[in-house]
């Protein structure tokens, strides 16, 4: 360890639009509570702070969507992300909120800092407009086709396929997301901070000072640095963010990138009176944990706001992550993609830390990862049933049936103890470098490796055959598994904290400190252990098989909700008006010999009977539609269809599995009723 004399962890602020994913987990809050709980056993001085994100396009888009107030959105996604987090062992110090008050404060002063040392320039531009909802369109009020790699669901910040990050102006064929209709440009005024002025400094404190940054997050800061950073705007025409606080900003709140990290500092202020201790002082070792699609908002803007401030510190690391996908397909709130971890904490009870565990080991550290409930099941039933589980045990098990529970005399070490629990440090030390440099696969798969070590020297020295002929020997055989056992109740906690309670109980002992792992000391010969019980249970197939298809399930609706037809190109509403269209009555149908699809119809237009000839014949039967109102175009020039004039067309509903239904008035209005 260095010569930090305390740390301050962060996580990125989760947005309050939904609920937290197993994407969200193993990307951000699974590694950064393995950290936290890490030092914490280490006894650093250490506080860890994240909240809600509450303010951005995604909340308002989302409460307009379900016809509910911004505030009630972000009211019912803080509660169930707080509640989860909780339930799940997230070990944050606070978990507050950007709606807050003093959150609200916080960012006022930093902008108004910023903006009284005349940090920012303020630049009017144009900006797309919706002038059917009067209102502008800043970042995903926008979409349109990339003009990178032409995906057609590119928003006005960013395209979320190639990750691309944009400008409303740069996409081609721009659309509102609350109308759909085509933007226009209006002039407006906001803030901008100059990031191209601190090219230099970024250069110097990340290329130059900070080439130990994770190579998919220095290699992102360069690229942004290379390619020319430009102004950014801070501020938004919206009204549902922090106020901008200088005069004449009606209307204007600041960007949601702007205030989201700052919720960091508040969220921080919230928890102690001491807080500029770790925000101001370079003693405090500054770590944000973070999703790749976050980097350069940490490594860039956040900074270089930290900088125009003057007064805080900059981080010394941003381990950022790169994306979980769930059974091969990218995980996404709104196609319902995901496997949400409220509902897990449901399905699996008191199940947290094989998710937690599942979740490690499948870590996307340096690339994108799968999560599979397959895999799910294997690690449980494979490695922590077969190995963890089945150490502990069996050990716990063999104490008690031989000794009734106490710990037996460690006496006379032959090599192969000593050999076991000599690999103690060297375990312990490959753990600590592992977390110290994020690398928590890794890690995990070491402090496993006690288990593994522990599993062997049970199978080679065989107490339970010893036994009958050697009970003297298979005390110190069992001292010593109960040692590995409490170093597992150690060495594991970071991980596993749920089970290294549980162990802790089954052995009587209180919690143990990262640095008595070293000390081959847990407890006094004579010690009374506990009640043992399993540790971990079978996961069965059944209870797979219910969440594959779950996830089936969902597939199904996303396949029917998305193959609709794009919309046709815009036609004036002269065109549209050249369409004669009116309400009409079905007097006789039958149907066209030789053909599966067509029937003739007889219709009373209102104006004159006239056959029709339509393809509706695999939808309805000729003697049940008889009698059915109908819309008829008139006017659509005669065709000869297998050798039947047809006069016109009825209007027919197609969903996306091609059945069809008639598009008719719903009350009785005879037939000849212009349709407009
Ligand atoms: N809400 C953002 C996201 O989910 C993260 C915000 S992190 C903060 O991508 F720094 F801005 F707080
Ligand atoms: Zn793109």
């Amino acid at each position: 360890m260095n010569n930090f004399k305390r740390y301050l962890v962060t996580s990125a602020l989760p947005y309050a639009n939904g609920p937290v994913h197993i994407g969200h987990l193993a990307g951000v809050y699974i590694p950064s509570d393995i950290y936290v709980r890490y030092l914490r056993l280490r006894k650093r001085d250490v506080i860890w702070v994240c909240g809600s994100d509450e303010h951005g396009v995604p909340i308002t888009l989302k409460a307009k969507k379900e016809n509910k107030t911004p505030q009630q959105v972000v009211d019912l996604y803080h509660g169930i992300i707080k509640k989860s987090f909780e339930d799940f062992g997230i070990s944050f110090d606070i978990y507050s909120r950007t709606s807050s008050k003093i959150h609200y404060e916080t960012a006022s002063e930093i902008f108004r800092t910023i903006y009284d040392k005349n940090g920012f320039i303020e630049k009017t531009t144009e900006q797309y407009f919706d002038p059917e909802a009067n209102q502008f369109l800043p970042d995903r009020y926008i979409t349109g086709t990339c003009p990178h790699c032409g995906d057609e669901r590119a928003y006005g910040d960013q395209c979320e396929k190639c990750g691309t990050s944009l400008s409303a102006t740069d996409l081609i064929n721009p659309k509102s997301t609350i109308s759909g209709a085509k933007p226009i440009l209006k002039s407006t005024n906001h803030w901008f901070l100059p990031l191209d002025t601190y090219e230099p400094f970024l250069r110097k404190w990340i290329l130059e000072e900070h080439k130990e940054w994770k190579s998919n997050v220095y290699g992102q800061c360069k690229s942004w640095i290379d390619q020319g950073l430009q102004p950014r705007a801070v501020s938004r025409d919206l009204d549902w963010g922090v106020p901008v606080p200088v005069a004449n900003a009606d209307g204007k709140v600041l960007y949601v990138w702007f205030d989201a990290p700052i919720g960091y500092i508040s969220a921080t202020k919230e928890l102690t009176p001491d807080w500029e201790k770790y925000w101001k002082d370079k003693e405090t070792k500054l770590v944000h944990f973070i999703g790749k699609d976050n980097i350069v908002f940490h490594c860039i803007i956040f900074p270089c706001m930290l900088q125009a401030e003057g007064s805080f510190i900059l981080p010394e690391n941003v381990p950022a992550n790169e994306f979980l996908n769930l059974e091969s397909d990218k995980i996404s709130t709104s196609r319902n993609w995901a496997v949400w971890l409220h509902e897990y904490l449901e399905e699996f009870k008191d199940k947290q830390d094989v998710l937690r565990y599942v979740l490690t080991a499948n870590m996307p550290e340096a690339k994108d990862n799968d999560f599979t409930w397959k895999d799910f099941q294997a690690r449980n039933n494979n490695e922590l049933v077969a190995i963890l589980g089945n150490f502990i045990n069996r050990t716990l098990v063999l104490t008690d049936k031989y000794f009734d529970g106490i710990v037996p005399e460690k006496a006379n070490l032959k090599p192969e103890d000593e050999e076991v629990l000599n690999q103690i440090p060297a375990l312990k030390a490959n753990v600590e470098k592992s977390i110290e440099t994020f690398r928590f696969r890794e890690a995990l798969k070491e402090a496993m490796n006690l288990a593994r070590i522990g599993n062997k020297y049970l199978a080679d020295t065989e107490p339970w055959i010893v036994y009958k002929t050697n009970p003297e020997r298979v005390k110190t055989i069992l001292a010593v598994s109960l040692d590995i056992t409490a170093a597992l109740s150690i060495i594991l906690e970071p991980f596993l904290p749920f089970s290294c309670n549980k162990i802790r109980k089954f052995l009587n002992i209180e919690k143990l400190a990262w640095d008595e792992l070293n000390s081959g000391k847990y407890f006094e010969a004579g010690h009374k252990i506990g009640k043992a019980e399993l540790l971990f249970g079978k996961i069965e197939d059944e209870q797979i098989e219910f969440q594959v298809t779950k996830l089936l399930n969902t597939k199904k609706e996303n396949e029917k909700t998305v193959s609709f037809e794009p919309v046709k190109a815009e036609i004036s509403y002269e065109e549209f008006q050249k369409m004669d269209i009116r309400t009409g009555i079905i007097l006789e149908a039958e149907k066209v010999p030789k053909t599966a699809k067509l029937l003739k119809l007889l219709i009373d237009t209102g104006v004159d009977k006239r056959v029709v000839v339509s393809g509706i014949a695999e939808s309805y039967s000729p003697e049940n539609i008889i009698g059915q109102k109908v819309s008829i175009l008139l006017n659509l020039a005669p065709r000869k269809i297998k050798g039947i004039e047809s006069n016109g067309m009825i209007l027919m509903a197609e969903n996306s599995e091609g059945k069809l239904c008639f598009v008719a008035p719903v009350d009785d209005f005879g037939g000849g009723a212009g349709i407009k």
